[in-house]
């Protein structure tokens, strides 16, 4: 199975690169991001306080979450919902649910077995879910320079806003006590501002 992994935190281009390195290496794809963003939306259809832990928590064994080109949650296309505010506001939250996670996790591994593995991008791909991944990728990107891209994504939204909430969302996520998103110790880290997104597959696929 081969598997990379790559980490880092929002806005750092770990999509991006992430899906061009996966049509490169003729490996499928898998935005973990977009499994939380599904539970944090399947919450909110359902009136569930995403800080309600408990309830987050049963919500999750029987919730099924397609991702692909489109995003499936118990049947519903969440594509565009799962990036709008009020589930990005909320995906935290139901993230550092450590009973969410167990099975998140479990999940991605299944994915990986049934594809023959793939490029798996995350926060935690490198640290916990496949500590063994053939080659571990770290990105980072100015924290101006990642609010810019998430502003232009979000064209509804103010870039003082989109920037508030992603420092917002570093530290949840940086902080939080199960799986926070770290650098693991063997990873490539790269700084993705100012560069293009060939340059750095390349690069990658180099150490390959
Ligand atoms: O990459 P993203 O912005 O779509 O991720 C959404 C949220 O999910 C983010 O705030 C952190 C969380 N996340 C996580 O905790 N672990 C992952 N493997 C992927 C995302």
């Amino acid at each position: 199975m081969r598997i990379i992994a790559i980490d880092g935190p929002a806005g750092s281009g770990k999509s991006t690169v992430g899906r061009h390195l996966a049509a490169r290496l003729g490996l499928r794809y898998l935005d973990t991001g977009a499994m939380y963003r599904s539970v944090a939306f399947a919450a909110l259809r359902l009136g569930i306080d995403p800080d309600d832990a408990r309830r987050i928590a049963d919500l999750v064994p029987g919730l099924e979450i397609i991702v692909g080109d489109v995003v499936l949650v118990d049947g519903v296309d969440a594509t565009l919902e799962i990036r709008g505010p009020e589930v990005t506001r909320a995906v935290s939250a139901v993230a550092a649910n450590p009973e969410v996670r167990t099975e998140m996790v479990r999940r991605q591994k299944e994915w990986a077995q049934a594809h023959g593995g793939g490029v798996i991008e995350g926060r935690d791909i490198g640290t916990v879910v496949f500590p063994d991944a053939e080659l571990k990728v770290y990105l980072t990107a100015s924290e101006t320079e990642r609010a810019r891209r998430r502003s232009q994504e979000a064209t509804d939204l103010h870039y003082e806003t989109v920037a508030a909430d992603i420092a917002r969302r570093d530290l949840v996520d940086s902080t939080r006590a199960v799986s926070p998103l770290a650098t693991a110790d063997d990873a490539i880290v790269i700084d993705t501002t100012g560069r293009t997104v060939d340059e750095i597959v390349d690069e990658l696929s180099s150490k390959l």
